[in-house]
């Protein structure tokens, strides 16, 4: 695989960094995902601004080759040659030779970035197919999850419980409020209206999230950005989580409890993925 490292391109086996990259040290690192359907990057400049928008966020210095970050991402994907690929850009404050906490002086990021093949939304071949497995858990992640670091033990330290059952995801949620889930964003359908957690709490803008809300008002159907409580999940006739790797994905269980089951004609998650536009 080939990856690219502060200005090269490499073999993912030449490709180091050095132990005492903050990234390392501190876990002070930022990250986006991009995907591209034959070379084409499916909503890049949104996904740029949230980049910025992290960077400033953690006082990481903007590195120069995010000016061409449309070119590098390009020579990367004939580099690895799939079709469609995901990109992971991952920035950290850089490597600090002396260790002390505050740093005002580091002013060469690292930057990494690989891409990888990415599977097609399976349910864009079959809509039909069992929807995924997902669990609670108690959100303990970071009062800043707007930032997208990639210090992500909070969102994954649950998937290595042995004594939990197996599942596609996580549902966050802290006092009774439903957050988002390790790696997605959350929609709820209730009669025919479009439920998903406002961005006050603690969650990630999701890119897909925002793209889903455009789409849900050009189709003219009414959402609400709002406090979830736990219990809704029992209301609700949908379920979905977003990502850009997932797009749109139907929830079929939670824990113990099935969504019921509804008319596929009627599912609203299924027409708005039908109006996905990633050419
Ligand atoms: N995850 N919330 C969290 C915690 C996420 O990690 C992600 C994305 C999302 C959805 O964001 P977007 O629509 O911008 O991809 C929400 C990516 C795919 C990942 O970490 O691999």
């Amino acid at each position: 695989m080939w990856v690219y490292l502060n200005g090269e391109f490499l073999d993912s086996a030449e490709a180091k960094i050095s132990p005492l990259d903050r990234g390392f040290t501190f876990g002070e690192g930022v990250y986006e995902v991009i995907t591209s359907y034959d070379k084409n990057f499916f909503l890049f400049y949104e996904h740029l601004d949230r980049l910025k928008s992290s960077l400033e966020k953690t006082f990481i210095p903007y590195p120069k080759e995010l000016s061409n970050l449309e070119n590098i991402l390009s020579d990367l994907h004939d580099k690895n040659g799939f079709s469609n690929q995901s990109f992971y850009i991952q920035i950290t404050r850089g490597v600090q030779e002396f260790r002390s906490h505050q740093d005002n002086i580091l002013k060469a990021p690292t930057v990494f970035i690989t891409s990888q093949n990415l599977e097609l939304n399976p349910y864009r071949i079959n809509p039909e197919k069992k929807g995924l497995r997902a669990r609670l858990e108690e959100d303990i992640r970071w009062a800043r999850c707007d930032i997208k670091t990639t210090g992500l033990i909070g969102n994954v330290l649950s998937l290595h419980d042995q004594t939990k059952d197996e599942v596609d995801e996580i549902l966050f949620h802290k006092n009774g409020i439903i957050h988002e889930g390790s790696k997605s964003n959350v929609f709820f359908v209730k009669e025919n209206i479009v439920y998903t957690p406002s961005l006050k709490h603690n969650i990630l803008p999701g890119v897909t999230r925002a793209y889903v809300i455009r789409l849900l008002k050009k189709n003219k159907i009414t959402l609400f950005e709002d406090s979830i409580p736990l219990d809704f999940i029992y209301k609700s006739d949908e379920i979905w989580l977003t990502s850009s790797t997932k797009e749109i994905q139907p929830v079929e269980s939670i824990g113990d409890y099935k969504i019921p089951k509804k008319n596929s004609d009627l599912l609203i998650w299924r027409r708005i993925l039908e109006s996905f536009d990633d050419s």
